[in-house]
């Protein structure tokens, strides 16, 4: 069956209202450019909800680079083929101007964890995520919400905000999707060269093989990229590298 697809805050509060309680809803958020990372975490939803909520939003307040913001790509017919072929059920696709009535006065932010790894080159980045999330998951109200640990930083933050506000939500972590040749699949890859995206998998490569987080980031720097960090930290290695004009992370469990 085709999706459902809600453009309005005050449509999506219907159906919503309008559902059974026992109802089980499971949320994916997302900003679209929908690839396999992203139709895990739908499946998984599908297989552990009656229904499953899925919303693209390209959310302006989380990009403090106004050229990544610009460039980040839009395929929402595909999307929405993706959603058909997945099974979701409702498809949330709101405007910044009903997301953020307040014009952004009203955020959440987070002072410890936010600020490290991706909060330090990305100021109020994680402010920006925590707020869409937040406002979402006072949308949708599902009773599981779908993250990917390609992000683990911001995983781990949500799921923080959820325990911190008290939210009847369960944050459900998804593994990170890669290639074939371990590059984790990222709706900013499409914006690689032939020669970058060849070049790409030795993120991974570096992060798994390197005796150190210092050796990893010799290794990477090398090849003559910036690496913007290259961190151990609770258990994990994480990295953010700008491959030419695109900003690639990754991490892995040590
Ligand atoms: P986006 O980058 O579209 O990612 C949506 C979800 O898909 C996130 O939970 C992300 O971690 C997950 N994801 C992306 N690539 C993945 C991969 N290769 N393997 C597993 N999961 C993957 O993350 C965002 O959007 C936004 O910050 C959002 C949470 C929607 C708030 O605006």
């Amino acid at each position: 069956m085709e999706p459902t697809v809600i453009n309005s805050i005050k449509e999506l509060q219907t159906w919503r209202s309008c559902l059974p309680a026992e109802a089980s809803v499971g949320f994916v958020p997302t900003m679209g450019a929908l690839h396999q990372g992203h139709q895990t975490l739908l499946q998984k939803s599908i297989q552990e909800n009656q229904v499953t909520v899925l919303s693209i939003f390209v959310n302006p307040t989380q990009f403090n680079d106004k050229k990544d913001l610009e460039k980040y790509p839009v395929t929402l017919e595909k999307d929405l083929e993706l959603a058909q072929k997945s099974g979701v059920d409702i498809v949330f696709l709101p405007t910044y101007a009903s997301m953020y009535p307040d014009n952004y006065r009203y955020k959440i932010s987070e002072d410890d964890f936010s600020k490290k790894l991706c909060g330090k080159d990305r100021p109020g980045h994680f402010d920006g995520v925590l707020t869409v999330v937040m406002r979402l998951l006072n949308l949708v109200r599902p009773q599981r919400a779908y993250f990917g640990e390609k992000d683990y930083q911001q995983l781990h933050l949500i799921k923080g905000m959820t325990e911190a506000f008290f939210m009847d939500v369960q944050i459900i972590p998804v593994a990170t999707v890669r290639e074939a040749d371990g590059l984790a699949m990222s709706s900013r890859n499409v914006r690689l060269t032939p020669e970058q995206r060849t070049w790409a998998p030795k993120i991974h490569e570096s992060l798994v093989a390197s005796p150190s987080a210092q050796a990893a980031q010799k290794n990477l720097e090398n090849y003559g990229v910036q690496v913007d960090y290259l961190e151990d930290l609770e258990g994990r290695r994480f990295a953010a590298v700008r491959v030419g004009e695109v900003r690639l992370i990754d991490n892995v469990k040590l």
